[in-house]
């Protein structure tokens, strides 16, 4: 099966402009900025290869992402053959009795809705200075949904967590490209055990789609995207953190602040787990030339674990700061909405946002820089032309 993969990563740029043009079926690339495949629409293409797919930040301005346009972030292959049938879960490791899901036995359990804000732990990365390596994704590597199923819990709790399960293990059924390691990561037994951990079959009350994981995903509510496994086919309680290449040295931040440039120990580093306090502008976009008249700044703001109290927003490139009202739509996880409205005169205008969260903590001028460039969250700033 599966041939948009093949075919994609088999294409040259020349090839993609040409497929632009002509017609195929189900999916199209009407530029190479650009991607419209089957349940994707309009994302910018920061990798064709596995499908690392942006949201433009214009489009982070509805409180639930439509799924067509939620970013799409993948380290391999997807699964060439995905269908509901022949799909099992096992769950074991560190349990008193290994357990196995078809997708019919996942259905008959309770069910539980989160709405969360999902973010890529490299989100902003290519705003990092001095550059880093990676995926070079803008602002738009987050999104929205409220995910349904059952919990984590309810799993794990059946199948008997024994004293010695520290951590729960999540493996996909992602098609690992030669010899690189499989994604495979854990998580800690107290965030498995969350009742808001979820083993997520619908995606804002759909059944999810094959680009982010059907037909069922591991979903780790306020924490970096990467802890939420797609394609799930294995849960395995283990007695300590899972060892392997996306737990270390990937996915992990210096456990002290480190001078842009600089290398890190490994041991002197901690996995990423929960997201920063962040707000981004989704509108007027950078460069706008708009008319004298009022102008609404918009945008999202979110805090992973943590919630939104206030966004601040600055006219005068961070002289001043007024309080931006906030959207009455809110949920634990889930991003807030915020918009600011004044009358300017003729003019250039830096136009700044800065989060706060329950915690305490501040959006700063500057994010930490760290060697991967994990949970970038400076101030975000556009610049506007009034005439
Ligand atoms: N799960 C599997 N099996 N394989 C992956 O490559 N990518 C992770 C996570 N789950 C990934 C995965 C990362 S890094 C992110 S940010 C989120 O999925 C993105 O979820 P989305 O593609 O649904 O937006």
């Amino acid at each position: 099966m599966n041939s948009r993969r093949d075919f994609l990563t088999q294409m040259s740029g020349s090839a993609l402009a040409f497929a632009a043009a002509s017609a195929i079926p189900g999916w199209a690339l009407p530029s190479q900025e650009s991607i419209s495949l089957a349940g994707e629409d309009g994302l910018i293409v920061r990798s064709a290869r596995f499908f690392d797919l942006e949201t433009p930040v214009e489009f982070l301005n509805t409180w639930l992402t439509p799924v067509p346009h939620f970013f799409v972030r993948n380290h391999m292959h997807e699964p060439s053959e995905l269908s509901a049938d022949p799909w099992r879960l096992t769950v074991g490791g560190e349990v008193e009795k290994p357990l196995t899901f078809t997708l019919g036995d996942l259905g008959k359990l309770q069910t539980h809705s989160v709405v969360n804000t999902l973010e890529c732990a490299g989100n902003g990365r290519s705003l990092q200075r001095p550059q880093v390596p990676g995926i070079q994704w803008g602002k738009g590597a987050v999104s929205t949904a409220r995910f349904t199923g059952p919990r984590l819990r309810d799993v794990l709790q059946r199948a008997g967590v024994k004293a010695s399960g520290k951590h729960v293990m999540f493996r996909g059924l992602d098609e690992v490209p030669g010899k690189v390691p499989p994604f495979i990561r854990s998580i800690p037994i107290e965030k498995a055990l969350d009742s808001d951990s979820l083993i997520a079959t619908h995606m804002n009350s759909a059944p999810l789609t094959r680009h982010h994981g059907f037909p069922a995903r591991a979903l780790v509510p306020g924490w970096i995207g990467a802890a939420s496994c797609k394609w799930l086919t294995e849960i395995k309680v283990l007695d300590s953190e899972f060892v392997g290449n996306f737990m270390s040295p990937g996915y992990r931040l210096p456990n002290q602040p480190v001078k842009p440039g600089d290398s890190v120990k490994p041991e002197d580093t901690r996995p990423v787990t929960g997201l920063s306090v962040k707000s981004v502008i989704s509108g007027p976009s950078d460069g706008s030339n708009l008319k004298p008249g009022t102008v609404t700044a918009h945008g999202a703001a979110w805090a992973g674990e943590a919630d939104i109290v206030k966004v601040e927003i600055s006219i005068d490139d961070g002289a001043t700061w007024r309080a931006a009202t906030l959207g009455h739509e809110k949920s634990k996880y889930a991003w807030r909405l915020w918009s600011y409205s004044w009358n300017p005169k003729r003019g250039d205008y830096t136009i700044k946002s800065r989060a706060t969260d329950s915690q305490g903590r501040v959006q700063p001028a500057e994010a930490a820089w760290n060697p991967s460039g994990y949970l970038y969250n400076a101030i975000d700033e556009v610049k506007i032309h009034v005439a």
